[in-house]
């Protein structure tokens, strides 16, 4: 299948001037907490920028460990799941890498690189959601070695799929030979999900990828983590990573929000939660209302089919009223006619919805 390789990384969040609601950008639509930002004041009040960070981020991980409950000897602190993403495969030396598509573009872009043979198994749809066939990823790994890599991100990007537990432990069972990463970028905002972290113990196999930047809403300051109880890959990525790959003000600000505001955090990430998923249903509804293919999504967005208007006459009508949204046109195994929508709070969603109907964007 030819997959225009600027397509790989092509994202949301870039826009013109004039664009007043990005829901474009999948991150928590609730923004960042008000204590959260008075640290990032407080950080660059103290000069941080002009301060190396700690290379070995002893404060910040535990942090992270103490939040998360993990144990920080088995975390190593990334510049958001996207640099995660770049060290295992860089690293990590595979000959194949099994992604289930349409996903996350950043997982291709550096197959040709290194010269990795990707085996593409697609999502299958039925009626309005996504999901995955074991049996064609079984048929998939029939012949890969040892050093094959499996990753699938749950919630998946853009197609909102979830797998649950039990088909996540089949997938990691089937794979024994291989190393699993689980890509849970969004987990933390998903209300009915469960993560695998808890099944590093069980697994050595397995990599587990969470993003703060995302939770926290935050994308500019990049924060996430890789949890294994896999020493070797453990090693290898601390080593592979720059020294000092956490900024400092970034480094300073999670260091004291995660330890101090700990309750606060918890209480935040439980009503983001409850929002998407009120804001969602809101969303689908009102897009099936009017006609418009809309899947069921485990993830702060939407997928959407038109009938009639391809993405980019889509886009250009709502980038006409100051709203941006993703093209999807171009992920494997779509249509010109996809595009993905964040979901945001009501009224925003209110105000794409209404431009929706006023435009007869079917
Ligand atoms: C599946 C998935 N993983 C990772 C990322 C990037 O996460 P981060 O901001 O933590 O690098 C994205 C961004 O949209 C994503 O969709």
């Amino acid at each position: 299948m030819y997959v225009d390789k600027k397509m790989c990384r092509f994202h949301g969040g870039r826009y013109s001037e004039n664009i007043k609601i990005d829901f474009s950008t999948p991150i928590n639509p609730i923004g960042p907490p008000k204590f959260l930002e008075d640290l990032i004041r407080e950080a660059v009040e103290k000069r941080l920028y002009m301060l190396y960070p700690d290379y070995e981020y002893k404060t910040l991980r535990e942090a992270v460990s103490e939040f998360y409950n993990l144990n920080p000897e088995h975390i190593v602190l990334i510049n958001g799941v996207a640099e995660g993403i770049n060290l295992i495969l860089t690293c990590l030396r595979t000959r194949d890498l099994i992604v289930f598509e349409p996903t996350f573009g950043e997982y291709r872009c550096l197959t040709d690189i290194l010269d990795i043979n990707l085996r593409s198994i697609p999502y299958l749809e039925r009626e309005d959601f996504y999901y995955i066939d074991e049996d064609s990823f079984k048929r998939s790994i029939r012949d890969v070695d040892k050093e094959g890599i499996v990753l699938l991100s749950n919630p998946n990007n853009p197609t909102g799929a979830y797998v649950d537990k039990d088909l996540m432990s089949n997938i990691i069972n089937l794979s024994k030979n291989m190393t699993v990463i689980i890509d849970e970028a969004f987990i933390d905002l998903c209300e009915k999900c469960s993560s695998v972290l808890e099944l590093v113990k069980e697994f050595d196999n397995l990599v587990v990828l969470r993003s703060l930047t995302k939770t926290f809403s935050v994308p500019g300051l990049r924060i996430g983590f890789i949890y294994t109880e896999n020493k070797k890959i453990l090693e290898t990525i601390d080593l592979c990573r720059q020294p000092w790959n956490i900024n400092s003000i970034t480094s300073y600000v999670f260091s004291h929000v995660l330890k101090e505001y700990k309750k606060d955090l918890y209480e935040y990430i439980s009503s983001s939660r409850k929002i998407i998923e009120i804001e969602r249903e809101f969303l689908y509804n009102s897009f099936r209302d009017l006609g418009i293919k809309v899947y069921r999504s485990y993830a702060p967005f939407l997928l959407l089919r038109h009938f009639k208007y391809k993405a980019e006459d889509v886009i250009k009508i709502l980038n006409n009223h100051g709203i941006h949204v993703r093209d999807a046109s171009k992920y494997p195994f779509l249509t010109p006619y996809h595009i993905r929508v964040s979901v945001r709070l009501r009224e925003d969603n209110e105000y794409l919805v209404k431009v929706y109907k006023e435009s007869g964007i079917r």
